[in-house]
């Protein structure tokens, strides 16, 4: 498989595999438990089926989307995930890239391997920062300032990660960061000299955001499960997320949120945006799925907070569906990061553009002149 063959999502997941030590690969790829909610996030698209109306006389469409004070081109962005430099030296600039040309927006973790500071000062590509509560509160507000700085756009508060899912396949392949030499991983950091060579001798691996917090630093072997369970504050509340709104000022997500109750209690707390997600079923396995509650969010609170499908996109006609029902815009993890890990910002590219293209391909195929125009009614329940 080579970049240029790579059309479609489990393509790019191909090469990933190929180029990524067993350890990292399965760290992306996996979910907790039996995978059931993994699995589920993209096949409840194929619950329902687009019905397109025909000869709608126009020949051009308009594609663009306002989300969290951003105009993006397309309704499709990058959520945030950890530990890109391990799966690629180019990490999160990479996405900086892709997001600029393309016009699209690019989250960062609080456990990213880019600081806040040099992703600002290195894109003015629209950016989030994404915030993992820790024990000290001196920790959030100075990241929040941080991020101000910066000159972010807008912030994400992630909620559905206060103690770490049960991924048995890091527990399997030993996946630690940074990566540590056993015999079992040997083998295979071995047998993936491509990657292995970039990092020892690329820029030293590094957890920017937090480091300077930790007294260990990020240079300690641990699991990310580990680093969750440890580090997080699990009694995080409403409270806490109604002040951080009120501390940042500007556009806000909740990401993770999956009941009717606490879609409502964003809207309370005065956030911009929620992230229906599961955390691409990494945590809780047999929770529903986005697009499978997605109607009961939007019957909720559609039009009075802006409501963003995470998770399972692998397609255009996705995002087409999630926008019929009522979503704002999608965004998603691994539809970019097995092409992060196959090719860099090459690969990035490629996945979002052809992303972008199918989006687009598929309104005028729908007869539709803008989103606004994309209807529940334009959705056929095939039970
Ligand atoms: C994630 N995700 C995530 N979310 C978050 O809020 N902070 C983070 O640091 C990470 N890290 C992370 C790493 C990896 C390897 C993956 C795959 C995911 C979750 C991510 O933002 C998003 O919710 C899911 O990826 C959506 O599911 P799909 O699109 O991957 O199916
Ligand atoms: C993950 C964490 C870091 O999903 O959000 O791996």
């Amino acid at each position: 498989m080579r970049l240029k063959n790579c059309y479609k999502t489990e393509d790019f997941r191909k090469l990933a595999k190929r180029r990524l030590p067993s350890p990292i690969f399965h760290y992306i790829d996996g979910g907790a438990d039996d995978e059931v909610t993994l699995r589920r996030n993209s096949e409840s698209f194929d619950t329902c089926d687009l019905v397109p109306n025909v000869l709608a006389g126009h020949d051009k469409v308009d594609t663009t989307v306002q989300v969290l004070g951003q105009r993006l081109s397309f309704p499709l962005f990058m959520a945030p995930t950890a530990m890109q430099r391990l799966f690629h030296h180019e990490g999160e600039r990479a996405l900086a890239k892709a997001a600029d040309k393309l016009g699209t927006m690019f989250g960062v973790s609080t456990i990213g391997t880019l600081s806040i500071e040099e992703l600002g000062a290195y894109t003015d590509a629209a950016k989030f920062f994404q915030i993992y509560v820790h024990h000290d509160p001196a920790m959030t507000s100075d990241l929040i300032n941080r991020c101000k700085e910066a000159k972010f756009d807008a912030l994400a508060l992630t909620v559905d990660a206060i103690v770490a899912g049960n991924r048995e396949r890091d527990y399997i392949t030993g996946m630690t960061t940074p990566p540590k030499l056993t015999p079992r991983s040997l083998l295979s950091f071995a047998l993936h000299q491509g990657w292995t060579l970039n990092y020892l001798l690329r820029e030293r691996f590094e957890l920017p955001n937090i480091a300077k917090y930790l007294k260990e630093g990020s240079a300690a072997h641990s699991s990310v499960l580990q680093y969750l369970d440890t580090h997080l504050k699990r009694s995080i509340d409403w409270d806490d997320a109604a002040q951080m709104v009120e501390e940042w000022g500007g556009p806000f997500a909740i990401k993770g949120v999956m009941s009717v109750d606490d879609a409502r209690r964003c809207v309370d707390v005065g956030a911009s945006a929620i992230m229906v997600s599961n955390h691409g079923g990494r945590q809780l396995d047999g929770s529903r799925s986005p697009f499978d509650q997605l109607d009961a969010i939007v019957d909720a609170v559609g039009g009075q907070i802006e409501i963003i499908l995470d998770g399972g996109v692998r397609r255009g006609t996705h995002v087409l569906k999630a926008l019929a029902k009522g979503a704002t815009a999608c965004s998603g993890g691994r539809m970019y990061l097995y092409a992060l890990a196959g090719a860099g910002s090459a690969g990035v590219e490629r996945a979002m553009s052809l992303l972008k293209a199918e989006i687009e391909r598929d309104m005028i195929l729908m007869g539709c002149r803008s989103l606004s125009e994309l209807k529940p009614s334009m959705l056929a329940s095939r039970c």
